[in-house]
């Protein structure tokens, strides 16, 4: 039986990513993940159908016999959030950095068939032109930003030197059910969400023309499996985009006409290190991964949101 491991698996897109292999074929599913944003409650349906170790990436040791002999380790446990690595870098530098190295030294020795790197748009930075696309030279503009792209560039250089098998894709500012709203570092749609519901005003930082790429969490984990195992694309690197983006003023617009409410954003400064636009090219997904996202924005918003509506009060709970 085929063994695939997701390191994060109990995070927000790692357990969509869990389901997804579920559905897929009688497999063996595991899960490595430090729950220190990992939930158990992302997890809650799936019981002893998927295997949960508590383990740290960054810990070699407790990693190594865990990742051993799996066919595809999905590497998707890092410590998110552009402002949270400006505010506290070294635990970011820490995980996002030295925990893929070990994850990659760790599937290396222990003769994993595949790995596949959750990457992130953000290594794009500023660059002018757009959509993004990969033959661009990155230009990160934070330490998160740049911590991500060690790791992409660590998973090419394990390909080249190492003969282990990797894929990294760009995850473009992912949303969707379980995406927690509870920290001020959480993704803008889940605090849009919870602002929404709560009828209250959400803080927009800038003037909100700032846009982005936003891809639902299904069609993500969905191009995540199909990454892991399309032929020929070991050591490369591709944008997981939906190839649209939408300003932040636009998305609020979007979610008070959904909800039938009109509550003016408030505008603060724009956050350090922060990106202006982003938005994917997704040509070489598509021709090489069979990339084709299901949900328009739309959609991925009612979903979210109704998936808030009927859990918020638990998810938004201390
Ligand atoms: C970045 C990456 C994304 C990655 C994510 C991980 C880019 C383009 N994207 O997302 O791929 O997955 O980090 O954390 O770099 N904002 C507000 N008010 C708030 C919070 C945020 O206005 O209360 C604004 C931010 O300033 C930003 C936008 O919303 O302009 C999106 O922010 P966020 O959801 O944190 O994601 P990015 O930093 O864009």
């Amino acid at each position: 039986m085929s063994k695939y491991i997701v390191t994060g698996g109990a995070g927000f897109i790692g357990s969509m990513l869990v389901r997804k292999l579920l559905e897929r074929d009688a497999a063996e599913v595991a899960i490595v993940d430090n729950f220190s944003s990992g939930r158990r409650e992302n997890l809650e349906e799936l019981g002893d159908r998927v295997a949960v170790h508590v383990a740290d990436i960054r810990r070699f040791d407790e990693i190594a016999p865990l990742l051993r002999g799996a066919d595809v380790v999905f590497h998707l446990a890092a410590i998110p959030s552009v402002p949270r690595s400006i505010a506290d870098p070294v635990p970011s530098h820490e995980s996002n950095i030295d925990g893929t190295f070990q994850v990659l030294r760790a599937c290396a020795e222990g003769g994993v068939h595949r790995v596949f790197y959750a990457a992130s748009s953000s290594a794009y930075g500023d660059t002018e032109e757009l959509p993004k696309v990969e033959t661009m030279t990155p230009r990160p503009k934070s330490p998160y930003a740049l911590q991500k792209l060690v790791g992409e560039y660590y998973a090419t250089v394990f390909a080249s030197c190492f003969g282990l098998e990797t894929v990294s894709v760009r995850y473009f500012n992912v949303y969707g059910p379980r995406q927690n709203p509870s920290s001020p570092y959480s993704g803008i749609v889940s605090l849009f969400m919870k602002a929404l519901l709560e009828r209250r005003s959400p803080t927009i930082h800038g003037d909100g023309e700032q846009s982005r790429d936003f891809t639902y969490v299904e069609d993500v984990a969905a191009l995540s499996i199909q990454a892991a195992f399309a032929p020929g694309v070991s050591g490369r690197v591709y944008n997981g985009g939906n190839g649209n983006r939408y300003t932040l003023n636009q998305i609020w617009e979007i979610l008070q006409k959904i909800e039938g409410v009109s509550i003016p954003a408030l505008y603060g400064p724009r956050r350090a290190g922060d990106v202006l636009h982003s938005q994917a090219d997704t040509a070489a997904a598509v021709r090489d991964l069979g990339h084709a996202p299901c949900f328009s924005l739309e959609e991925g918003l009612r979903r979210t949101l109704e998936w808030y509506r009927r859990d918020h009060l638990r998810t938004l709970a201390p």
